[in-house]
């Protein structure tokens, strides 16, 4: 009797998540958060008492995006009683007036800085139906809030989160308007947290930061971070991202060297391959920088690869430079790169200036991802026959007694398993590969050979 009436109690919650791995991690500590006030996640949209939307601002047509969402949600619960609809994130804090005036249906925007107060928030909204805007730029009060709250993710790969914002300004980018200046959590709480998922059964952690590796809590840097996760007996893996080339300092390249829980793969954006466009986009790093990076590393673990972000079409990229960023792409082989065309951003210094004719930033957004596309194949067709090392994640859905996980270099592999191997890490001979997977066998003996 007294459980029927608790389940009554309990209410259901609904996030989408876009854009980057902080939203979903934030995505996750908003669900953290509201178990207080017994509101649990749900996977069915069409039937969530609280309907969040977690928005990106990084590219065009954004705040569109929001209100087809908004007019999805409205369809979806026609007929039902109407979810409160809360806008989070990166478009939350640039358009929530916006939001707000434009459609009654939205109860609230919250800013990414602001999630301490979506408690607070939902049970006003479910009190009196008023529209709420939270953006002020709280990341103190946030973290404060979130240290007291349990991190209940039990991925095998999990995300944490130990600095928020940017103070760098690279003219084309919105983050440091939607995130606030950079701010860097507490040293201790960042382990606490870590131990908590490692209870969970976490195995990987991957550290994020708009800027992560201008991590700074007094004289603790994101090195320090990882030298005491690498002590943490039941972690297998570390990884950081993203990361400024200009915040690449020598305790962080050398742990490169001496952590071996450190996986080999940096992702390391330098957006152009000519110093005149780095120079326009305020950047704060040139090419011949960024390649030193890139050989110091090499030199301290030669099993390091490398992932980037590419802005094509930037104003004022000329033939010869766009030339430049293709041979930075075939010079390093990047196995991994997220490649847009310029979009301008409103409020950045790059919106003002002249775009390059679209027909043309499609083309050569185009003859770029072949470059990229043929390097990733060439690299996948060097890991046939060879033995990897892959932390399995889960089962797949739709096909019996498949298991997904990831190589020390994030590629997607997956294998038949009779036994469930979700948290181990194995051997796996690669077999095949498609366009966006690898397929292998696990095997038991045999040498690991560094692919
Ligand atoms: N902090 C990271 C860095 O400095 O490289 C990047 C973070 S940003 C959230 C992720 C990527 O979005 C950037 O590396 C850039 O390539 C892309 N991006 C940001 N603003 C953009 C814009 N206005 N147009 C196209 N791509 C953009
Ligand atoms: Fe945006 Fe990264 Fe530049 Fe900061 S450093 S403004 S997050 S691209
Ligand atoms: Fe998008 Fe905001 Fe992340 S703009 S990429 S969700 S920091």
């Amino acid at each position: 009797m007294v459980q029927k009436k608790r389940n009554n109690l309990k209410k259901k919650i609904f996030i989408k998540t876009f854009g980057c791995q902080m939203n979903e991690y934030d995505s996750n500590r908003i669900l953290d958060i509201t178990k207080k006030i017994n509101y649990f996640p749900t996977t069915e949209k069409s039937e969530a008492d609280c309907y969040i939307i977690n928005t990106c601002h990084i590219r065009e047509k954004a705040t569109e995006k929001v209100f087809h969402d908004v007019g999805r949600v409205k369809k979806e619960y026609k007929n039902k009683k109407k979810p409160i609809l809360i806008i989070t994130g990166c478009v939350a804090q640039a358009e929530g007036d916006l939001i707000l005036k434009k459609d009654r249906y939205v109860d609230a925007v919250i800013g990414p800085q602001s999630y301490q107060s979506i408690n607070k928030i939902i049970k006003e909204i479910e009190n009196k139906k008023d529209q709420h805007n939270i953006t002020d730029f709280e990341t103190i009060k946030k973290f404060d809030e979130l240290k007291l709250v349990q991190n209940h993710n039990s991925n095998v790969s999990s995300f944490l989160t130990i600095q928020e914002g940017c103070d760098k300004f690279c003219k084309f980018c919105v983050v440091p308007y939607t995130r606030g200046p950079e701010y860097s959590r507490n040293f201790s709480e960042i382990l606490n947290e870590a131990d908590e998922l490692i209870r969970n059964g976490s195995k990987e952690i991957i550290l994020l930061g708009q800027n992560v590796n201008a991590y700074k809590d007094k004289n603790k840097r994101l090195s320090d971070i990882i030298f005491a996760l690498e002590k943490k007996k039941d972690l297998i893996r570390i990884r950081y991202y993203t990361s400024h080339p200009k915040d690449m300092t020598k305790d962080l390249l050398d742990a490169h060297k001496e952590c071996t829980k450190l996986m080999p793969l940096l992702h390391l954006p330098v957006q152009s391959g000519s110093d005149k466009i780095l120079k326009s986009m305020n950047r704060k790093h040139n090419i011949k920088e960024y390649l030193k990076i890139i050989q110091i590393l090499k030199e301290k673990n030669s099993r390091l690869k490398f992932a980037s972000d590419f802005i094509i079409a930037y104003p004022g990229e000329n033939e010869n430079d766009f030339i430049k960023t293709c041979e930075l792409m075939k010079r390093v082989k990047f196995i991994n790169t997220y490649s847009f065309i310029f979009s301008p951003r409103p409020g950045t210094p790059a919106s003002d200036m002249e775009i390059i004719d679209e027909k043309l930033a499609k083309k050569r957004l185009t003859t770029f991802q072949n470059i990229a596309e043929n390097i990733k194949i060439n690299y996948k067709k060097q890991l046939l026959n060879k033995i990897v090392k892959v932390l399995f994640e889960n089962k797949m859905k739709k096909v019996k007694d498949k298991y997904f996980g990831r190589d020390e270099y994030q590629n997607p592999v997956i294998v038949d398993s009779k036994k469930n191997i979700i948290g181990q890490e194995k051997k796996v001979l690669i077999k095949k590969f498609s366009q966006h997977t690898i397929y292998g066998e696990i095997i038991d003996t045999g040498n690991f050979l560094a692919a």
